[in-house]
């Protein structure tokens, strides 16, 4: 009888594991929006070199918070829209949600002597996101997401590092999972349309199309 018991206990641990770790296909569907029209830039990621890191930077990632990488907003500010979309979304699943930009406000990561993303970019800074994006990409372990904008360009950081990092990583068989992608508008626009910003100019200029 025992025997039987701990057995059932077994099975049900098991499923809630696999509902855990890998999206369902009907979740995936309804919030799965795909980039259009983006071959050119598939054709450019063939050919990209994978970054090198010896994290340098020591960038501290919890495990249990999902990890969201995102590009091709287009706007200012566009780091605040994407922590808003990161900590919506993941709420939505009982889970935090944090972006690289997000990490970097962290006590772990207070060594971490970056320069702003929205000043411009002397090629110093340039190198500091390029190095902090590949130790990203390298190190990152658990649920990735991905939130993509219409301004997508092959020279973003996430076309030229992060993608192939991680998609090298994944077909690694490494402790990376989930990759649910979400298209900026409709996410931010449709479905975060009542949700509170503290960047509603921004906000609206995203969304004027929709509205
Ligand atoms: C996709 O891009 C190509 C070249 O960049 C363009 O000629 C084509 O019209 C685009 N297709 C759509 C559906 O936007
Ligand atoms: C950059 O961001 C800071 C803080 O978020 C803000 O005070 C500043 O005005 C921004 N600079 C530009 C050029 O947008
Ligand atoms: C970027 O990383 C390289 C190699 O790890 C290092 O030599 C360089 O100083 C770093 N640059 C910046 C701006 O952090």
């Amino acid at each position: 009888m025992l025997k039987y018991i701990a057995l059932y206990c077994f099975i049900i641990t098991l499923l809630n594991q696999i509902k855990t770790n890998y999206a369902l296909p009907t979740e995936l569907q309804e919030e799965t929006y795909r980039v259009q029209n983006n071959s050119h830039i598939s054709k450019q990621l063939r050919t990209t070199k994978l970054c090198t890191t010896n994290n340098d930077l020591r960038l501290y990632i919890p495990y249990s918070a999902v990890k969201f990488f995102w590009s091709g907003f287009g706007v200012a500010d566009s780091d605040k829209v994407a922590a808003e979309i990161a900590r919506s979304v993941a709420e939505k699943d009982g889970k935090k949600g944090v972006t690289l930009e997000m990490l970097l406000d962290f006590r772990e990561n207070t060594h971490i002597q970056g320069c702003k993303s929205n000043i411009s970019m002397t090629p110093q800074c340039q190198q500091f996101w390029e190095n902090l994006s590949c130790e990203y990409a390298t190190r990152v372990t658990g649920e990735i997401r991905i939130i993509l904008g219409s301004k997508l360009n092959p020279e973003d950081r996430w076309f030229k590092i992060e993608k192939p990092t991680l998609d090298s990583r994944r077909s690694n068989g490494q402790d990376l999972w989930g990759f649910k992608q979400y298209e900026l508008e409709p996410v931010y626009c449709k479905d975060m349309a009542t949700h509170d910003t503290s960047i509603p100019q921004i906000k609206n200029e995203i969304c004027q199309k929709n509205s």
